[in-house]
């Protein structure tokens, strides 16, 4: 099957968007099956950067369909915002996205919440309501694309959602109530933006693959961040390991040729929540410094921290990767020495596996293996090029996670990347 998942091997942000730019080339589809516009994928192509949020970073190259399926929470203004974007950049998007016409909506008041419950103790966050938007999905009180024009259901929901929202934004957080007459008087202009590409992208999806075409699932987030195998509960809400791409997308289990993790070369989080190798210093202020680690959606400064191989080997294991490409590694570049955390100490005792409870994740104490550093691989595009120092890190990692590493970025542009290997879609 010529279809390759491009997921996040780690606590999301791991440069998701350089490699499903770069393979869309090779690609005729590309979908986004989970998430919301929480995500940030950065794209650098001709100079120009651009940020994606919700629409699948595949949109840039002018002959692709982009599909934003089921699985995916939209908020239409967002949507909007984006295609206004690509608009301004010169590029067409009309008939050539499409979303799912079971697409939950982000409605204002899952926003309010999603504010609301973080402003009190929460787990830090987008403040996009993503994670109110899932639960009253799974509540059965959620608004789909398909919903908008059925007028019985939408003021019937609307009352239930707004019951129960109200009564928690009130009561629990002393805050003002979200009206119905604001809620309603949003459904034309949600209709405007979603009308013109709300599909049944799952029979679309189905019929492309039946005529053999190539596809790209892009993941949102990473798999530490997976509402089942992520670190719960400071996780997102939805599925990123490729599970998500069943349920998210509508396909059958063997529409998936490849999995593809993406990793850094170190570690980042954003937002609350165990992460055992985070370096509260100045090798971690550096490590952020040149590796610009600030939020693509929300600005905040990432958590930075060396390469942790237990919580990487749980990533791969769950979500069944064939294949890894490591991005950022020229922000290594320069250290006299780089550590890899091969094991966990927990209350004493060595272990590899990855806790499955948050708190025991809290008392880890890691086991570090040290590394020469080396001078220069930024912008290096052969891997024979680069220092032995280098290669020798690479080589080791791949060891010890027991998978191939194909391709490596070593600069933000597209152009910096070295491709050691082959990949389904080739
Ligand atoms: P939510 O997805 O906005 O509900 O946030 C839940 C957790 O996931 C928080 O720790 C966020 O920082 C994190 N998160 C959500 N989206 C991303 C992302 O795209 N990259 C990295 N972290 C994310």
């Amino acid at each position: 099957m010529k279809s390759i998942a491009i997921i996040g091997a780690q606590w999301g942000d791991e440069g998701k968007g350089k490699f499903v730019h770069l393979l869309s080339g090779k690609a005729d589809v590309i979908c986004r099956y989970q998430g919301g516009n929480n995500a940030g994928h950065t794209v650098v192509t001709g100079g120009k950067k651009y940020v994606f949020h919700l629409i699948p970073s595949g949109i840039l190259k002018e002959d692709k369909v982009c599909i934003i399926g089921n699985g995916v929470v939209v908020n239409p203004y967002a949507l909007q915002e984006e295609l206004d974007m690509l608009k301004g950049a010169g590029i067409d998007p009309d008939s050539r996205l499409f979303v799912s016409d079971r697409a939950h909506l982000i409605m204002p008041y899952h926003i309010e919440l999603d504010a609301a419950s973080e402003e009190a103790a929460g787990v830090g966050t987008t403040r996009r309501g993503v994670g109110p938007a899932y639960s009253f999905k799974y509540a059965r009180m959620g608004i789909r694309t398909c919903d908008l024009t059925e007028k019985d259901y939408l003021d019937r929901v609307v009352t239930l959602a707004l019951d129960e929202v109200n009564a928690i934004l009130v009561k629990r957080f002393n805050r003002k109530p979200v009206l119905k007459s604001d809620v309603m008087q949003k459904i034309p202009e949600y209709l405007d933006i979603l009308n013109p590409c709300t599909v049944n992208t799952s029979k679309l999806l189905n019929e492309y693959i039946r005529q053999g075409k190539r596809i790209i699932y892009e993941g949102a987030q990473g798999v530490l961040l997976d509402v089942d195998f992520g670190s719960y509960p400071y996780i997102t809400s939805s599925s990123p390991a490729p599970g998500g791409i069943l349920t998210g997308l509508g396909v059958g289990p063997k529409s998936v040729g490849q999995v593809l993790g993406i990793v850094k070369a170190y570690t980042t989080r954003v937002g609350s929540g165990p992460f055992p190798t985070e370096l509260k210093n100045e090798v971690g202020e550096l490590i952020r410094k040149r590796g610009v680690e600030f939020g693509a959606s929300t600005g905040r400064p990432r958590r930075c921290g060396w390469f942790d191989a237990v919580s990487v080997r749980h990533s791969l294991m769950v979500s069944g990767t064939d294949t890894l490409a490591m991005t950022k590694f020229d922000v290594l570049d320069n250290f006299d020495m780089i550590r890899v955390c091969t094991q966990y100490e927990i209350d004493g005792k060595k272990t590899s596996d990855f806790p499955s409870n948050a708190a025991v994740l809290e008392r880890v104490v890691p086991v570090y293996e040290e590394f020469e550093g080396w001078d220069k691989s930024s912008g290096i595009r052969d891997y024979n090029k680069l220092p032995d120092a280098a290669k020798d890190y690479i080589r080791t990692l791949e060891e010890m996670l027991g998978i191939e590493i194909v391709m490596l970025s070593t600069g933000a542009d597209e152009e910096d990347t070295i491709v050691r290997g082959k990949l389904v879609l080739d």
